[in-house]
């Protein structure tokens, strides 16, 4: 074979392979669509100080999240672990989210490889060890992948995890599923999974923030209305190992490992937040400030005996 048909072959190879993404290189070497050019990619870092608060945002609407009965199958397609919606009427409006309502298709989630890992998006510099992402289509639009061919499409909430010393019991009808479904393509259904809410019941969904994104998978479409909450849902290190064992083959060879894309550049975007930041942080200074001032006293009479 002449080299000029090997390099053309080798191209052709490699985008086709684009197809088969990786984590790898927590996807800083995706070519695909926009994910190497774009301007408005995610996941980002959070920094809450510099967001621009807008308290007229407003509550989200959630509709028919308080049923048990909307659940399709949950899956592992190579990539993470996907629960679908069953039908379309799970839906989300409200929250200042433009074009509402906005359906509920799936939830999937974001991990790492320990506890201090995982998380798409990080607040401050800070990586949660999972991330889940409810991915919404706007109802105009009529399906998922016109959807996400068009700007503002698509609406997606992201809750993040932290480390708790009990179980989440909302979570275990899901992570008790993944033994069945550990191998890429492999599904299943879920046995008395809670209401969808349930997931996030301790979260309050007021407080939040919102800017202009991506799909964090490839092609990258830069479709997304982002809303990530600033409450953690809850869970325990042994129910984060389960999550740990899925794997990206058909063999259950080689674990997913992590799963989440390197924060991407804010360029010229704005990020919003529902609520003042340094309002609610200030009883906590307030706390830490009297805990200083207890100690130094106890210390100065300490010194006195
Ligand atoms: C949720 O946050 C909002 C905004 O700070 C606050 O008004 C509301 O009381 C909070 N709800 C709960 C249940 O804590």
């Amino acid at each position: 074979m002449e080299l000029p048909n090997l390099f053309f072959l080798l191209i052709l190879i490699t985008q086709a392979r684009g197809a088969s993404y990786n984590y790898d290189s927590n996807g800083d070497d995706w070519t695909t669509g926009v994910c190497s050019t774009g301007t408005k990619q995610s996941p980002i870092n959070i920094v809450l100080s510099s967001a621009s608060v807008d308290t007229s945002l407003g509550e989200f609407v959630l509709t028919n999240y308080d049923d048990d009965s909307k659940y399709g199958v949950i899956k592992n397609n190579g990539h993470t672990i996907q629960v679908d919606m069953a039908d379309d009427t799970v839906t989300l409006n409200g929250g200042g989210l433009d074009g509402g309502p906005f359906i509920l298709a799936q939830f999937h989630f974001h991990w790492g490889t320990s506890d201090s890992t995982g998380s798409e998006h990080t607040v401050d510099g800070n990586r949660s060890p999972l991330e889940i992402h409810f991915v919404h289509y706007k109802q105009s639009l009529g399906d998922l992948s016109t959807a996400a061919g068009t700007a503002d499409g698509l609406a997606v909430l992201g809750f993040f995890f932290e480390v708790y010393p009990s179980d989440n019991a909302y979570l275990d009808p899901f992570l008790d599923a993944i033994s069945s479904v550990a191998k890429k393509d492999q599904n299943a259904t879920l046995s008395s999974p809670p209401v969808i809410d349930a997931i996030f019941q301790n979260v309050n969904t007021s407080l939040f923030v919102r800017y202009s994104g991506g799909l964090t998978t490839p092609g990258c479409n830069e479709v997304v209305q982002w809303t990530v909450f600033t409450e953690k849902i809850r869970i325990s290190s042994v129910q984060l190992a389960k999550i740990r064992l899925s794997y990206q083959d058909t063999s259950g060879a080689t674990a997913i490992g992590k799963n989440y894309r390197s924060t991407q550049s804010i360029n010229s975007r704005t990020v919003k937040i529902s609520y003042d930041p340094s309002i609610s942080a200030a009883p906590i200074l307030t706390l830490n400030m009297l805990f200083l001032l207890l100690s130094a006293i106890v210390g100065f009479l300490y010194c006195q005996i």
